[in-house]
């Protein structure tokens, strides 16, 4: 069978580790990167094209390429959602990559255009939505339920039976204490240890996390 073409948004550091790992650790080939137009700064990244992404349904049409958007979490995952869902009415399908060196199990459940880095653990009965990224060591135990657009930052540990919410972001090294359930959009702080459920939109901290204005966050 002859490997999917990928076409990979954005052509930033993250764009870079994301074609590394396709290119090193998986059976697909990365033929090009996408960038909205405004942000382009070049026509070439790793080698490769960079198509601006308002011109991508000509230059590389649905039919022959699938996409992987590797964004960060800015406006709290809310950048990556919305360039997800723009390509996704457009007709385009997604790649997964799930990293070789991750600690997963069989009929591991995880949907479209996720990233599964590193070192990170996904135990059983765990459920992973569409347009997800889970970074290197991170540990998601049984029965988690990671909604779409959610972002887990290294290293953040979620015990069991945990259940986060559409877009919320989980911070370097964050600890959420089984059973919780971590509403839509909740930014947890890195090295936050939370306790209890949170809000939606709540911004948590320290340890035991307690919400903080938001207002004090403007830059998320
Ligand atoms: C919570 C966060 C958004 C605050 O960012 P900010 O608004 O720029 O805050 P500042 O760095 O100006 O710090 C403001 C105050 O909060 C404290 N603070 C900041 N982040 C903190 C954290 N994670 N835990 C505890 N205190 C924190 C600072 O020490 C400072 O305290 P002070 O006012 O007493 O001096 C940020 O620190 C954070 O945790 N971001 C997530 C980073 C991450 O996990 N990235 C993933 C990379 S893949």
């Amino acid at each position: 069978m002859s490997a999917t073409r990928v076409v990979v948004f954005g052509a930033s550091t993250f764009s870079s580790l994301a074609w590394y790992c396709l290119t090193h650790d998986s059976e697909h080939e990365v033929v090009a990167f996408t960038v909205d137009s405004a942000f382009m700064t070049g026509s070439v990244h790793e080698g490769l094209p960079v198509v601006p992404f308002e011109d991508l349904s000509v230059a590389c049409p649905p039919d022959d390429v699938q996409l992987l958007i590797p964004m960060g979490y800015q406006q709290i995952n809310g950048l990556r959602r919305a360039r997800y869902e723009t390509a996704k009415s457009q007709g385009y399908r997604f790649v997964s990559y799930v990293s070789g060196r991750a600690g997963v199990w069989p009929d591991l459940q995880v949907g479209e255009n996720c990233l599964i880095f590193d070192h990170a653990i996904i135990q059983p009965f765990a459920q992973i939505g569409d347009n997800v990224i889970v970074r290197s060591g991170a540990i998601v135990s049984h029965h988690c339920a990671l909604a779409s657009h959610v972002f887990v930052s290294a290293g953040a540990h979620l015990g069991g039976n945990v259940s986060v919410g559409e877009q919320a972001f989980i911070g370097l090294g964050a600890v959420l204490k089984h059973g919780l359930a971590i509403a839509p959009q909740t930014f947890v702080a890195a090295g936050a240890v939370v306790l209890a459920d949170t809000e939606a939109d709540g911004v948590y901290i320290g340890n035991p996390a307690r919400r903080i204005s938001r207002a004090a966050r403007e830059t998320i």
